[in-house]
């Protein structure tokens, strides 16, 4: 037979500690399952999407109440998307949780923290899309907070809307960074880290001298396994996006003087950036909304760097002690996420 990347994802046998559910959790295979329906929705919407500011939330109504099954495919993009921000943040607390960032795992931990930051960064540019009323705070706040880092700040607020105003002109630029500038590096360094994961020797289990359990699994179980999942993951999604639509608002006004009444009106982030909004009440957009941000992200990027190596026995169990500043640095910052978020919307 000849190889291929799935015969590379998918060898005649791994161990059956690789393939638990309550080891892996399902949730990488479920990011990547959930990264294949937003492709494919995302490429049915752009039938209709409209990139221009006069007509995207028109083209955003048109899709959900007048395209035959329009309303259910938005409905599956916009539920796919806040899915794979919480499986993606479940499998980032189990890796750590299990040690498996670890040598030989580094590599593939940043990978996949790049992967992680670059979804954040799509799902924002997807919100923004919509061009309703709620989206010009969001924006105008993003694209000021880059314009405060000292040097290189006006050249990245070039980079991410033009440089203009960014509730008047940042849409083409928004789609552009959403459909191709995101997507693609998305596609890319998934398909790296997926790679990875087999050519650093699989899903971390602890080695099999001290496993208790040495048994396979075969190519065609573990494909029955991932079908499984995906079915699982599939029913709940339908289910979900048959009967809790995406939010949809009045198109944003045209005028300047509108759209600054608009942006006061629902000045609120997104959920996954509720947090920031949050410590941006404290002061210095430049400190709380760019600084405190990029070291948290830089702080976890180095776990696997800064903290004690965890004992190779130890590597792919939940909790184990060797690894224990790991889990309270991963624990805290999400502690601390969850919190702000908290916090902010109870406002
Ligand atoms: C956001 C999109 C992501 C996708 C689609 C993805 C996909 C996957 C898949 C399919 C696996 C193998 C199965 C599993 O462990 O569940 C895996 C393993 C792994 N991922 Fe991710 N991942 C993502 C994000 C992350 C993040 C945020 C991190 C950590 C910062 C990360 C680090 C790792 C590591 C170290 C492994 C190997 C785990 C082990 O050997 O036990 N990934 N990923």
């Amino acid at each position: 037979m000849r190889p291929s990347f799935f015969h590379h994802l998918h060898p005649p046998t791994i161990p059956t500690a690789q393939a638990r559910w309550r080891h892996t959790l399902a949730a990488g295979g479920t990011a990547i399952f959930l990264m294949l329906i937003l492709g494919v929705t995302g490429i049915l919407e752009m039938f209709y999407y409209i990139p221009n500011p006069e007509e995207a939330a028109l083209s955003v109504q048109t899709i959900t109440y007048l395209v035959p099954f329009g309303g259910f495919i938005r409905n599956l993009h916009y539920w796919s998307a806040q899915l794979l921000l919480i499986v993606s943040a479940i499998h980032l607390l189990r890796v750590v949780f299990t040690a498996a960032y670890s040598h030989p795992r580094r590599f593939n931990y940043l990978l996949g923290l790049t992967l992680f930051v670059i979804v954040i960064l799509l799902d924002f540019t997807g919100y923004i899309l919509r061009w309703d009323v709620d989206i010009c705070y969001p924006l105008l706040t993003g694209t000021n907070l880059l314009k405060t880092i000292p040097l290189i700040g006006d050249a990245l607020h070039r980079i991410a809307i033009g440089g203009g105003d960014a509730c008047t002109s940042g849409l083409l630029r928004m789609y552009v960074w959403h459909i191709f500038g995101l997507t693609l590096p998305v596609i890319i360094l998934g398909v790296w880290h997926a790679f990875r994961v087999r050519r650093d020797g699989g899903i971390a289990v602890p080695p099999p001298q001290v496993r208790t359990d040495n048994a396979r699994i075969s190519r065609n179980e573990l494909v029955r396994r991932e079908v499984l999942a995906m079915f699982v993951i599939g029913i709940a999604l339908i289910l979900l996006s048959s009967f809790a639509p995406a939010p949809i608002a009045p198109a944003m006004p045209t005028t300047p003087a509108a759209i600054g009444a608009a942006a006061s009106q629902s000045a609120r982030a997104p959920w996954f950036f509720l947090w920031v909004q949050q410590m941006l009440k404290w002061g210095d957009p430049f400190i709380f909304g760019i600084v405190i941000p990029i070291g948290i992200l830089v702080l976890v990027a180095l776990i696997p760097y800064i903290f004690p190596k965890p004992a190779d026995s130890d590597i792919g169990t939940w909790f184990p002690k060797s690894n224990r500043f790991a889990q309270i640095t991963i624990g805290l910052v999400s502690f601390i996420v969850i919190l702000l978020t908290l916090l902010a919307n109870a406002k």
